[in-house]
């Protein structure tokens, strides 16, 4: 079994923090992410089950992200020039580790970027969901047009990857760090204001206004991804 260094396990520690959401980040300040980051590593409790899984993610999945994609900057040693950054501007992720029900993080131009595959639950939920009891109707699909309706699918990474919510995990409010799978609508929650989104990151309730970003990503196979 391959064995994690010092570093790794520092890193992951941090990342874990950052994985549950439960800091206030402003993404915009890469200093203020990496303060943040730094400070949150100080031994927090973690429980066995989801330190356990949080490792599995870190270094099954992780491993698996392509070689022009991701290296979570947060070693300040390691912050990229400007050639690096262009490289980093498109990832390439292995998706084929994330299971049902399972979510992975990834950063993308700097910001947090949510993979997850859906239960068949949570697709059947979205899709009764009318489109009348949204508060913001457009998708917000960066790889559709602006005013493709929020449908589930729209939302989703298509027909035949309707499993598949990829998303800027930055809540719409102000741009705190939403939890997944919390909240009224089992989606995603921000508890800077109380905003909730549904499955697939359309906003509920709260004071947030739009649906959370779907960044641009391609299925370069069907255990791979670019996001772009
Ligand atoms: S920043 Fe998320 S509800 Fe205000």
């Amino acid at each position: 079994m391959h064995m994690l260094s010092p570093l790794q396990t520092f890193t992951i520690e941090g990342l874990y923090s950052l994985f549950r959401g439960d800091r206030e980040v402003n993404w915009k300040d890469e200093d203020s992410i990496q303060d943040q980051f730094l400070s949150s590593v100080d031994g927090q409790a973690m429980s066995k089950q989801t330190r356990r899984d949080f490792l599995f993610l870190a270094t099954g999945v992780a491993s698996a992200v392509g070689v022009s994609g991701l290296v979570w900057p947060f070693i300040d040693q390691l912050r990229p020039d400007d050639d690096e950054r262009a490289v980093e501007s498109t990832i390439t992720v292995d998706i084929s580790s994330i299971e049902k029900g399972m979510t992975f993080t990834v950063k993308w131009r700097g910001k947090p970027v949510m993979i997850r595959n859906q239960t068949t639950e949570e697709i059947e939920e979205s899709r009764a969901t009318p489109l009348k009891a949204l508060k913001d109707h457009y998708a917000r699909n960066a790889n559709l047009p602006a005013d493709t309706p929020a449908t589930s699918l729209a939302r989703s990474a298509g027909k035949g990857r309707e499993n598949w919510i990829i998303l800027i995990n930055i809540c719409t409010h102000l741009g705190c760090i939403p939890h997944v799978c919390a909240g009224s609508y089992n989606g995603w929650f921000c508890s800077c204001h109380g905003s909730s989104y549904d499955t697939v990151g359309r906003i509920r309730s709260g004071p947030a206004s739009r649906n959370m970003a779907i960044p641009p990503y391609q299925f370069i196979s069907e255990k791979v991804i670019s996001i772009r």
